[in-house]
């Protein structure tokens, strides 16, 4: 029996012991890296299916989750206190609700002029400093957390503090350090929101705790997610993006050559590299019946999000990486009602963050061998802990 999650061996390829995943049924019983036994689902159409069925659940305090998540996003999650990408509708969507017009298309929109100049800043920056670099924290960390810093008014001098926290809760395997990487970063958001500067914070804080429809630890809570969510996940598809464009000249040559490639680039990278591969969990709330098999309510439910993405039925040749393809049916961003709220503001991040740097840095190569690259653990987000580049 195959476990899961297994640790890549390239940076945009899925590990190498899920090729017995691609062939065969499109859910399997499975052991997790934990002991526990779950469903891990591999096919796009029945992946789709349980992801916009009601009868899964994302609440990780009920009997049979799958707990693979590293130890303090545990605590967090099953917290009497969890934030609501861990609840389920009603709960779920009442916070969702309060925070949708701040992610819309048309708000990105106004932002975009702001990115811009943090992207020529941050990229000046690094070409004073260099060559040579490396790249995830002289550019791919910083764009994304100083967006999200200034969306929600958290002062950016504090950007060293609360990329460590999430840093440490996202990756520790250590309890403690992770707990209390957790605890100071609620501690200073609780600090923050008693007088929070303009931002996110402070309009939630004046519309929804103001009046009653939030509590202020139901702040803090949504405040260290949009943190956490806003900058960890952005960063590594920076970062792998550079690599897999840098490994494919043929498919960087054409997004240099062609504005008009840009937003389908995006989509087919976010499609190839699928950086969640443990984010999506669900168990099921009641018996499912789906492709032959029968999911017992109980059952923990594990999304192989970078199978999915690469299943031959929803797209042809997955395993080429084609600027060129339409790949806007991925599931990287998830499906259903908890699918991305931040997903508007990453694709505009990642529409000007790719194409400028290649653009104002047009020798930019890896600095080492890709298979000499420091990859992140299997149960966390996929990435890499340091991308040495020079020009
Ligand atoms: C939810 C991926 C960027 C905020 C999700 C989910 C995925 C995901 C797969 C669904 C989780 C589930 O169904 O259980 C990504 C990727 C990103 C990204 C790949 C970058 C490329 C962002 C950004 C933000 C953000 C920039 C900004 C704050 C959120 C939030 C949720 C979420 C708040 C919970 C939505 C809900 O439960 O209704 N993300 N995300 N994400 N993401 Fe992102």
């Amino acid at each position: 029996m195959i476990t899961y999650p297994q640790a890549r061996t390239c940076p945009y390829h899925p590990a190498p012991g899920y090729d017995e995943l691609r062939e065969g049924p499109p859910l399997r019983r499975t052991q997790l890296i934990n002991g526990q036994e779950a469903w891990v689902i591999s096919g796009y159409e029945q992946a789709r299916a349980l992801l916009a069925d009601s009868r899964v659940s994302s609440d990780r305090t009920n009997k049979g989750f799958p707990m693979i998540m590293p130890p303090a996003i545990a605590a967090v999650q099953t917290s009497p206190n969890r934030p609501f990408i861990v609840r389920d509708d009603p709960e779920h969507n009442r916070v969702r609700r309060m925070l949708i017009s701040e992610f819309t298309v048309r708000r990105l929109k106004e932002l975009q002029p702001e990115i811009e100049k943090i992207v020529h800043a941050t990229i000046d920056a690094m070409l004073a400093a260099g060559p040579p670099a490396d790249l995830v924290t002289a550019y791919s960390l910083p764009i994304p957390s100083l967006v999200i810093s200034r969306m929600l008014g958290v002062p950016w001098e504090d950007h060293e503090f609360f990329q460590r926290q999430t840093r440490t809760i996202v990756q520790s395997r250590d309890p403690k350090d992770s707990g209390e990487a957790v605890g100071s970063l609620l501690a200073y958001l609780s600090a923050l929101a008693q007088d929070p500067p303009p931002g996110l914070i402070a309009r939630l804080k004046e519309e929804q705790v103001g009046t009653g429809a939030m509590s202020l630890d139901d702040l803090v809570v949504t405040s260290m997610l949009l943190l956490g969510a806003g900058h960890e996940t952005t960063s590594s598809m920076i970062s792998l993006g550079v690599i897999t464009l840098l490994e494919h000249p043929d498919q960087l040559a054409a997004l240099r050559s062609d504005a008009g490639t840009v937003a389908g680039a995006v989509e087919e990278l976010l499609r190839y590299l699928t950086i969640v591969e443990t984010a999506l969990l669900r168990v099921a709330v009641e018996d499912i019946e789906i492709a032959g098999e029968v999911i017992k309510a109980g059952d923990g439910i594990v999304f192989a999000a970078s199978i999915v993405n690469r299943d031959p039925a929803a797209f042809e040749h997955p395993d080429r990486f084609d600027v060129a393809r339409q790949a806007n049916h991925h599931v990287a961003f998830g499906f259903g009602v908890h699918q991305c709220l931040g997903q508007n503001l990453a694709r505009v991040e990642l529409r000007l963050a790719l194409p400028t740097l290649f653009e104002r840095v047009p020798g930019l190569r890896l600095a080492v061998p890709v298979d000499e690259l420091d990859l992140r653990p299997a149960t966390t987000i996929q990435g890499v802990n340091a991308l040495p580049v020079t020009w």
